[in-house]
C-alpha cells in the first residue's frame, strides 16, 4: 500500500513532535539529527532520487537516532571510553527507535513508512557486514538505510562531541576514503562529489 499524501502529512507531524522532543532532552542529539537529514538530502539529489525516495531519506534521517530518547543524558554525553554495559545500552538504540515509530501506525504500515522504519532500525550496518544489529552485507541493506548511514558518520566526524573537537572536511574525507569498504561505493562517490555543498552546512552546537 502506498502512502497518501494525507497520511504523509501526518508522519510528518509526527516527525516534528520527535525532533522538538530530541531538542528538548539534548540540543547535540537534536542538531545532529537535523544536520545527518540536510547531508542525506544532498546525497539523494546528488543520485537523482525521485521525490518519493528523497522523503523517505530525508525523514529517515531525521529520526535514525530517536531510540537515543530512550538513553540516559549522562551516557550520551559520556567523555570517556563505554563500559561493556553501557555500550550494550548505546547499541540498543536502533532497534529502540524503529520499535518506537512503529508503534505510530498499529500494524497498518505503508510502503514509505516501512522503509523509514526499516532505515531507522538499520543505520549502523556496514557494507562489509561489520554493523549492528543485524550485520547485513551490501545491498541486503535498504538504499534509503545506506544513504542514512554515510550521512550519520559524515556529520559525526564533523561534529563536536563530548570527547573531541569536529574533523576538518579534509580529514573527515580523508577518513571516508580509508574506510569506503564500509559503504556502498556509488553512495561514498555521490558523498564525495558534493564536498562544496556539504561545506556550506551550519553547525550551531552554542
Ligand atoms: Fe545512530
Amino acid at each position: 500500500m502506498m502512502m497518501q499524501e494525507v497520511e504523509m502529512e501526518m508522519f510528518n507531524g509526527l516527525v516534528r513532535v520527535f525532533l522538538r522532543m530530541m531538542y528538548e532532552k539534548n540540543r547535540l542529539l537534536y542538531l545532529h539529527s537535523v544536520k545527518t537529514a540536510r547531508i542525506a538530502d544532498i546525497i539523494s539529489r546528488g543520485m537523482n532520487l525521485d521525490g518519493r525516495m528523497r522523503w523517505m531519506v530525508v525523514t529517515s534521517a531525521k529520526l535514525h537516532d530517536v531510540g537515543k530518547l530512550m538513553v540516559p543524558d549522562d551516557l550520551l554525553m559520556k567523555k570517556g571510553r563505554y563500559k561493556p554495559r553501557e555500550m550494550t545500552a548505546m547499541m540498543v538504540h536502533p532497534v529502540c527507535g524503529a520499535e518506537i515509530v512503529s508503534q505510530y501506525f498499529n500494524g497498518n504500515i505503508s510502503l514509505e513508512a516501512g522503509e523509514v522504519i526499516f532505515a531507522i532500525r538499520h543505520h549502523h550496518e556496514r557494507f562489509d557486514g561489520s554493523g549492528y544489529p543485524s550485520g547485513l552485507v551490501g545491498d541486503n541493506n535498504s538504499i534509503v538505510s545506506q544513504i542514512v548511514g554515510l550521512a550519520d558518520f559524515w556529520a559525526a566526524l564533523t561534529e563536536r562531541r563530548p570527547y573531541r573537537t569536529p574533523c576538518s572536511h579534509d580529514l573527515a574525507r580523508r577518513t571516508i576514503e580509508e574506510n569506503r569498504n564500509l559503504f556502498h561505493p556509488g553512495i561514498v562517490k555521490t558523498l564525495l562529489m558534493n564536498l562544496d555543498a556539504l561545506s556550506m552546512i551550519q553547525y550551531d552546537s552554542d
